[in-house]
Order: C-alpha cells, then structure tokens, then sequence
C-alpha cells in the first residue's frame, strides 16, 4: 500500500496525462454538477504536479510546526469547554462543534456559521462515495454552490481588511509571482475546512465506540497506564474515518502486488484492510491501546498527498480524548449505535453517551 501511494506512476487524477476515452473507468464529469466539480477543480487532494507542488507549498507554510503546536492549548480549552453534560451525542454535541472549533481557528474562519460548514461538507463528501444517488449529487452541487459563495465573501472581506490568520495569508499569497485566482482561493479553502473536521470526527466517533466497548482499553487509558496521544494512533489503525483512496495507473508496465496493471486503469487502496496487515501487526484484529507500533497505520496516507493536517489531527485528538478521560471517566454508551450508510468516509450515524 505504502509503495502505490508513493508510486509517481500512480495518480489521484489523470486529465493532465490523458482523455476520458483512453481512461476508460473514468465517468465523465456530469455538467449538471458543475459547481461541485468547480470547488474540486484545484482541491490539493485532486491535483497532480506541478500544480499541486504549487499549492501544497503554500499550505504548508502555514502548518508550521509552530503554529500547529501553538494549537495545542486552545484545544484543550476547546475539548473542556465544549463537553455537554449528561446525555449526549458524541459525534454531534462534542465532536463535530469541537472539530469545527478547532480548523476555523486554524484558518480565521468565524464559527457562527458552524452548522452551515458541516452541512455543506456533510453533503459535498457524498459526492466520494461508490454509490452517490442523484438526490445526494443535486444536494452537494447546491452545497457546492452555497460554500463557493461564502468562502468568496470571506476572501473579499480579508482582501479590503487583512488580519493575521490563514485566510489573509492566502489572499495575499503569490504563486511565481502570481496570486491565487478566486477558484483556486475556494478550493483550497474548501478542502481544508472539509478535511479538517471530516475525518478527526469520525475518528472520535468510531475510536469511543471501541473504546466504550473494550472496557479493559478504556480502564487503561483512565488509570494513566497508556498516553492518549498514543492511543490515538491505535483508534485510527483499528476502525479509519477514510476506508478508501483511489489512484489512476498514469504509465504503462506498472505492477501492483507482483500483477500487471494496464495504463488507464484504476487501483483501489483499502486502508481499513492494510492496518489489520498481519506482517506489520502482531494479532492484528486486537484493538490494543498500549501497541507498541501502533502509529505504523496507514491512516494519514503517503506519498505526495500524505496528509498535511496530520500533526493538526493528532493534537486535537489527544487534547479530546484527554478532556474525555479526565472528565468522563465514567462514560457509558447509552444505546446500540448506528453506522451511517456512507464507506470511504467511515463512520456512524450517532453515538449517545451517558457521562
Ligand atoms: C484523523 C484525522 C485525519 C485523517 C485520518 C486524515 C487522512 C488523510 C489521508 C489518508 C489523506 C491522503 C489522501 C490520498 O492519499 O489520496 C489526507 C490528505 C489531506 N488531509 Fe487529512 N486526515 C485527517 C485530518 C486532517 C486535518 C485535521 C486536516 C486539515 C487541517 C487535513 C487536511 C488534509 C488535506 C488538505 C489533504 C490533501 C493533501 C494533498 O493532497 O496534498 N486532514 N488526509
């Protein structure tokens, strides 16, 4: 898995090398879902080189070390201040208001649009699923839409009164000499918010829901016995928010496995199988908080599109589950939680909790 996500022959796009008709798997892309496609457009998860070296460098100049970690105390302000009392739903009275919290602080975003941010996410990532149904891409496209307009306001609103935050930065941020153009501004924007919050919700949601059922691990964690931080790394190899990439076989005479792989095709890489590896997992399917190589999981990817908000992740997770721990130590699933119905973004409907 490792070596295609690091394979160059292997590609997230494939229409800087070649035609719909020689990539024969590829749908066209439905005119009626423009705008979605629009906000995809310069998205660094669908971009290739030399765009995307372009723009991932101008993002990673905000993650800094620095500022990831200067983060790290406004999350646990965030993850104490954030947790309900009593019964509650984890994913959507914690998680997902904590998760937001914590990206719009990262880009200077304001958070009283919170609930609009989630549901345009929510319903543009259906759009990445194998079976989107027509009601779900007509929703995403009018998401697409909405979200395109907000993320040009803010921009404007930055570009006539600069402050010292993400968004600014890359309003003001120069390419070759060349700013970034208001699509590319929005798609960037976009998949920042997005990922940011998509995945570290689910992580939470399916790593309490392991947790809260092995009451050993959970009882581990409480007594001090393992660091959530790493732990963390254990939740996100035993059930991943991001169950499956895909990349476009780009050149001829690439092999996966050992099998030949024509130019054209397109590869399935299964993260959720690869951390239960068994040559690089002693008892794989165990669910161990204290594994010693736990952070040898697949979760973040590899390669050139290796997650760029992983050491973001990492902190906000530890600093949520510390909260947890520290704070519901007694913490209980209230009743049988429900998956939701969605798998590349892998995660539940709810899951109610009583502290
Ligand atoms: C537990 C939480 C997270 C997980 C498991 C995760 C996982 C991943 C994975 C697997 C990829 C690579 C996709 C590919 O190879 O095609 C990726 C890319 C990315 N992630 Fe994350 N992510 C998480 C959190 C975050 C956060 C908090 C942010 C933002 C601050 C973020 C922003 C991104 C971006 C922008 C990319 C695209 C990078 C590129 O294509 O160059 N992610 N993530």
């Amino acid at each position: 898995m490792r070596a295609c996500l690091r394979d160059r022959r292997l590609g997230r796009n494939f229409r800087h090398v070649g035609s719909e008709h020689e990539f024969a798997a590829a749908e066209p892309l439905d005119p009626r879902r423009q705008a979605f496609w629009d906000t995809e457009r310069w998205s660094l998860l669908w971009l290739e080189p030399p765009e995307h070296t372009r723009i991932r460098k101008l993002v990673a100049a905000a993650f800094t070390p620095r500022s990831v970690v200067s983060l790290r105390q406004p999350c646990h302000e965030l993850a104490r201040e954030l947790l309900p009392e009593g019964e509650f739903d984890l994913l959507r009275d914690y998680a997902q208001p904590y998760s937001i919290a914590v990206i719009c602080r990262l880009l200077g975003v304001p958070t009283d649009r919170a609930r609009d941010l989630l549901d345009w996410s929510h319903a543009m990532v259906k759009m990445y699923e194998l079976d989107t149904s027509e009601v779900q891409a007509v929703a995403a496209t009018k998401a697409a839409h909405e979200f395109r307009d907000y993320v040009v306001a803010l921009a404007g609103e930055r570009r006539s009164e600069p402050r010292d935050d993400l968004v600014t930065r890359l309003v003001e941020a120069r390419i070759d000499g060349e700013r970034l153009t208001d699509a590319q501004l929005v798609s960037t924007i976009i998949v920042l918010l997005n990922a940011g919050h998509e995945a570290t919700v689910n992580t939470l949601g399916n790593g309490m829901l392991a947790l809260l059922s092995h009451p050993d691990q959970w009882r581990r964690l409480v007594d001090g016995e393992i660091d959530p931080a790493a732990a963390v790394e254990e939740l996100i190899r035993w059930d991943p928010p991001l169950q499956l990439f895909e990349r476009w076989v780009l050149s001829d005479g690439v092999e996966v496995a050992g099998r030949p792989v024509p130019r054209g095709a397109k590869v399935a890489l299964l993260f959720g199988a690869a951390n239960r590896d068994p040559r690089v997992f002693d008892g794989p399917e165990a669910f161990d908080v204290g594994r010693a190589n736990a952070d040898a999981h697949i979760g973040f990817g590899g390669g050139i599109h290796v997650c760029i908000g992983a050491p973001l992740a990492r902190i906000e997770l530890a600093a949520a589950l510390q909260t947890l721990l520290e704070r519901a130590p007694g913490l209980q699933l209230q009743d049988e939680p429900r998956r939701n119905d969605a798998f590349v973004i892998w995660g539940l409907e709810s899951l109610r909790v009583t502290r």
